[in-house]
């Protein structure tokens, strides 16, 4: 997610403010800085791609004229991380500059109405397009304000967004739709962030901005009104009395639990992926004679997943390979006829890009899914998507195996509906069952957080853990377990509840932890058959079960409740969200750090 951070000072300069404010928002992750002043009539702006000192080094950001401005940090969504894609983003004339968080999913045709009505265009970022809206309405004859809110009406998707006009120099107008945006009041002045860590050192002293409204900020006072209604809306500031560290993760103890927290509206912008790129990323697979989802960690657990999602909707064999494993394990079969499909969060994987340069050598296409646009991955790939989960700082990667997830879902709805193989009517449900995903999410987290806490109390003393599921659970057992095992260090096994009698089931005696995944789905009495085997050997059942399935409920000694009637292919995202849950709850427990964890890193670079 991008950071935004706007000021109208009574006195003094801005830009020096705005620079200092847009460090504290460096933790979020960004590839991008710019800070645009008002002064005399003209914007002064300057911005460019790389990290806020060296873009400082470069082009001193503090030498900016004029006591109000705005600034911004960012994280590509759309358009690679270059000085023209940065924010603020501005009209033909340059007398209107833009900086924007969240996603604008009908940019593509605003901007073909725009360049009809001779508007330029120089980034390729969606954000571009809410300027020349804004110049084209005030070409009309509207005032400032009624220029920005005509100019967000036309908008579909999420914005947060501070916007500064030469023509209105003691005004900075702000609004939002689904994406974060706070007011700080102080004698100073008034700002704007995306962030409450930027206007801590400002103010204490904040005004929430509901969706739909919009801003007027001047030096001593802010007006806020209904979009949709234009009526004033009076909203007393509270205090907060955060720390800076506590500001930036909102409010809750470690990062991890916050990008738990985050994934509802992180799976809502999975929602909005570009078709273009949907379709194109279909066509490449839709021709590969054969597919290799190559990735590690976490990302390779969306891979065992998404080749369940791929074969069952689209007929379509892919495999699921360790990166790490990828050159001895097929490196020979690989031809120009074979496809990558790299999966990687940082992009930066070094076991990901080693497989990626040795299948390239072999003619072969190379594919990718990253969160981080600009990243290796997104430079060697023919094609890429990104996973639009926004900055991950926690080590153990969460939002990002959701949105990898939904990114997948995309794409086998997208080849399924090519390939034909799925009915009309199946075709609809899923897509139906898709857009509830997030809601249903947020519904998880919202009723079985403390019940879930309780149970890591009750087995935080068990020594080690068994997560099983069949069919695509596996993939959601596998993810649990890599969650338990890397931030609270308990052993833990995972595997095909199927292959318990090949092995694995030597290692039950009395009381020995088994977590199952049971969706209500095609391998529901299969799975009965296992949670009896191990109960029989005195294993103590703990289940991620659907919530009308009062049968499992029975069996178990506890049980977390998944809504009903979620596709067989769809259960991952849900599901996981409790094992990631009781993974964090664990390492509470045990006195542990769960951003931190021992050993690990957040992008193994290093092969
Ligand atoms: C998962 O919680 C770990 N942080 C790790 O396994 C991670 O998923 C793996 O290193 C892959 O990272 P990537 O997605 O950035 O390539």
């Amino acid at each position: 997610m991008c950071g935004i951070f706007g000021c109208v000072l009574q006195k003094g300069a801005v830009a020096p403010l705005i620079h200092s404010g847009l460090k504290r928002l460096e933790y979020r992750g960004y590839d991008s800085v710019g800070i645009a002043t008002v002064f005399k009539g003209r914007i002064y702006l300057k911005k460019d791609r790389g990290k806020i000192d060296e873009v400082h080094a470069r082009w001193n950001l503090n030498d900016l004229p004029g006591k109000m401005g705005i600034g911004h940090t960012r994280w590509a969504t759309h358009g690679a991380p270059l000085q023209i894609n940065a924010h603020p983003q501005v009209d033909c004339s340059g007398k209107v500059a833009v900086i924007h968080n969240g996603i604008i999913e009908n940019f593509a045709e605003l901007r073909d109405e725009l360049i009809n009505k001779n508007h330029g265009f120089v980034s390729k970022t969606d954000t571009e397009v809410i300027p020349h809206l804004i110049e084209e309405n005030l070409k009309t004859g509207l005032d400032f304000k009624e220029a920005v809110r005509e100019a967000v009406t036309k908008l579909e998707g999420s914005y947060a967004i501070c916007v500064v006009y030469s023509g209105a120099p003691n005004k900075i107008i702000s609004a939002r739709k689904a994406s974060p945006l706070v007011i700080g009041i102080s004698d100073k002045g008034v700002c704007a962030s995306s962030d409450i860590p930027t206007v801590l050192p400002l103010t204490n002293k904040i005004i929430e901005v509901n969706n739909g409204e919009i801003a007027v900020l001047s030096e001593k006072e802010v007006e806020i009104r209904r979009i949709e209604s234009w009526e004033r809306i009076s909203r007393k500031p509270c205090e907060i009395t955060w720390t800076l560290e506590m500001a930036q993760k909102q409010g809750y103890p470690h990062f991890m639990l916050k990008e738990i927290h985050e994934q509802p509206s992180r799976l809502q912008d999975g929602l909005r992926l570009q078709e273009n790129y949907l379709n194109l990323l279909t066509t490449f697979l839709d021709r590969s004679k054969e597919i290799y989802l190559i990735a590690c960690g976490t990302s390779y657990n969306a891979c065992v997943a998404a080749s369940y999602m791929f074969s069952n909707l689209c007929n379509l064999i892919t495999h699921p390979v360790l990166a790490s494993e990828f050159v001895e394990q097929y490196g020979n079969a690989v031809n120009i006829d074979s496809t990558i499909l790299a999966v990687s969060q940082s992009g930066e994987t070094a076991d990901v890009l080693n497989a990626i340069e040795y299948a390239r050598f072999r003619a072969a296409t190379i594919l990718g899914i990253t969160n981080s646009i600009g990243s290796t991955l997104t430079r060697v790939a023919r094609a890429y998507i990104s996973q639009q989960s926004g900055p991950e700082i926690g080590v153990a990667a969460t939002k990002t195996f959701t949105s990898q997830l939904m990114v997948f879902a995309q794409l086998a709805l997208h080849l399924a509906k090519i390939r034909g193989k799925v009915s009309q009517n199946q075709m609809d449900y899923l897509t139906e069952k898709i857009q509830e995903i997030p809601a249903l999410v947020e519904e998880i987290i919202q009723i079985q957080e403390k019940k879930i806490r309780k149970i890591a109390k009750k087995y935080k003393e068990k020594a080690c853990f068994y997560f099983l599921g069949r069919g695509i659970s596996t993939a959601t057992a596998i993810e649990g377990r890599l969650k338990l095992l890397e931030i609270a260090y308990i052993p833990s096994i995972a595997y095909p509840a199927g292959e318990s009698k090949h092995g694995p089931i030597s290692l039950i005696e009395q009381g020995f932890p088994i977590i199952f995944v049971c969706p209500k789905d095609s391998t529901q009495k299969a799975l009965i058959g296992n949670i009896m085997e191990m109960k029989a050997r005195g294993g103590t059942i703990i289940a991620v079960v659907d919530e009308s399935n009062d049968e499992i409920k029975k069996l178990a000694d506890d049980y977390i409740e998944i809504p009903a009637d979620i596709p067989e292919l769809w259960t991952p995202i849900p599901y996981v969200i409790p094992l990631q849950l009781f993974a964090y709850y664990m390492a509470i427990e045990k006195g542990l750090n769960p951003d931190m964890p021992r050993n690990l890193a957040k992008s193994v670079t290093v092969l």
